[in-house]
């Protein structure tokens, strides 16, 4: 494994105009919808890290031609719902939960047998979440005893619909068996604890398949259907334009655009919690793009003041609370967290590495079981381990912004996994980093 070391010296400010790569969660199902709809799908802007082309190998060792990814364009043949092929051996999903989850609604519709494998922080992660229903739906998937990959997926299966109340709010699980319900014998009906991500939802629709939404929190798909192919352009992603977004507001002098931001209501959470604690973001040109709405997204420096952070935002902002933490370690005042627990099965324990983090920095933040209270002070330069999680390295390097000292970064080779370039790109705002093989 690859050994990166982040170094921050004291930097100024952010400032100029950037656009971060194409978004991770509509990439990942870009290249599903598209290896499983009939034609020939094209995108554009397409996020070229390492999960999501831990997807598109996947669908290649299926049997699906695709091309590229060159300059975010890539261009897939789609094989239709029933044209997959059984792929030589396990599928290695790397780092990605996405690809996990969402892979084996797909997977358990298939004839043929499968295995879904991935690194030491994939193969640790729940995976009953998604088993577990996809089992109520007649499929047949083991796992390890601890519910955890590999999944040895039993193809075959005749799957019928479900009526299903998802006990966590999960975008992953609702979009996996929305995918089984392409393949499921009647009606597969969920309901979510909280509006989560909708981009499965908004790209049936854009591949031409009929979903039912029964409500705010309930969606419905029958199978049986089709998907035809259509062309996709990705917008930038939130997830992480949210690194620049909190390292502007902390950076006295900062004036940063932001281009072309996807701006879905059920991502926005980081500028709505970083709007509550005095940020001054604008929100120019709103317009759709490939039924995303996106906008480019002005951030300049403000004071900020720690604030209870309501729950309702949390599914929101789920991706962002690394980031978020060190707004809260720069804001005057206490920041609390709670109902966020789903922190601590990310690609790593997200609460408990933050407040290890935050404290090498000289930081008071105390760990809860569901969330963390954040005394903002003064950042202190220190030596921090990401414990190998692209959002933790990448929200650390931002403190480097209002650090009174040097700031290491250990085990950052993961930035790759959602966020290729990110060091040339928060340089060339105005971050003093290098990178340390
Ligand atoms: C994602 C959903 C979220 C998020 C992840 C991407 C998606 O996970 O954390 O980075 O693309 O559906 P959960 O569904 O586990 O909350």
């Amino acid at each position: 494994m690859t050994i990166l070391t982040f170094f921050i010296e004291p930097s100024g400010a952010l400032c100029g105009q950037s656009r971060v790569p194409g978004d991770k969660s509509i990439s990942h199902r870009a290249i599903m919808f598209g290896a499983l709809a009939d034609g020939i799908t094209t995108i554009t802007g397409f996020l070229d890290g390492e999960d999501c082309l831990a997807t598109l190998n996947a669908f290649r060792a299926m049997g699906v031609v695709i091309a590229g990814p060159d300059q975010g364009r890539v261009t897939i043949h789609g094989v239709g719902l029933h044209g997959l092929q059984a792929p030589a051996g396990p599928l290695d999903l790397g780092n990605s939960g996405t690809s996990m989850r969402l892979m084996s609604g797909i997977l358990a519709g298939q004839a043929f047998d499968s295995v879904l494998t991935g690194d030491a922080s994939l193969t640790r992660r729940p995976m009953r979440r998604i088993t577990e229903p996809l089992t109520l739906m007649r499929a047949q998937i083991a796992t390890g005893e601890q519910g955890t990959a590999p999944l040895q997926i039993h193809g075959g299966q005749r799957l019928i619909g479900i009526d299903y109340p998802l006990p966590v709010a999960s975008a992953q699980i609702k979009s996996g068996l929305l995918l089984a319900g392409l393949y499921a014998e009647g009606m597969t009906r969920i309901t979510e604890p909280a509006p989560t991500r909708d981009h499965t939802e908004r790209l049936l629709a854009g591949f031409g398949y009929l979903l039912r939404r029964d409500s705010e929190r309930t969606v419905a798909i029958s199978g049986g259907g089709h998907l035809t192919a259509t062309p996709l352009d990705v917008p930038a992603d939130i997830s992480s334009a949210a690194f620049f977004l909190v390292g502007a507001s902390i950076a006295p002098g900062s004036d940063l655009v932001l281009e072309h931001v996807g701006i879905n209501p059920t991502r926005t959470g980081v500028i709505d919690i970083l709007r509550l604690m005095g940020a001054d973001i604008e929100i120019l040109n709103p317009r759709l793009a490939g039924g995303e709405p996106v906008a480019d997204l002005r951030v300049r420096h403000a004071p900020l003041h720690g604030i209870r952070i309501p729950e309702a935002l949390v599914p929101l902002a789920i991706d962002e609370f690394p980031a978020l933490f060190i707004a809260a370690a720069c804001a005057e005042g206490v920041t609390v967290l709670t109902g966020a627990a789903e922190l601590r099965v990310k690609e790593s324990d997200r609460i408990q590495v933050m407040a290890e983090g935050l404290n090498a920095l000289q930081i008071a933040a105390g760990a809860t079981a569901d969330g963390i209270v954040i005394q903002g002070g003064t950042l202190a330069g220190g030596t921090v381990n990401s414990h190998g999680d692209h959002r933790i390295a990448m929200s650390f390097a931002m403190a480097g912004l209002r650090a009174s000292g040097p700031i290491r970064i250990l085990d950052c080779a993961n930035v790759n996994t959602s966020f290729p370039g990110f060091a040339d790109l928060a340089r060339d705002a105005g971050l003093k980093l290098q990178e340390q093989a």
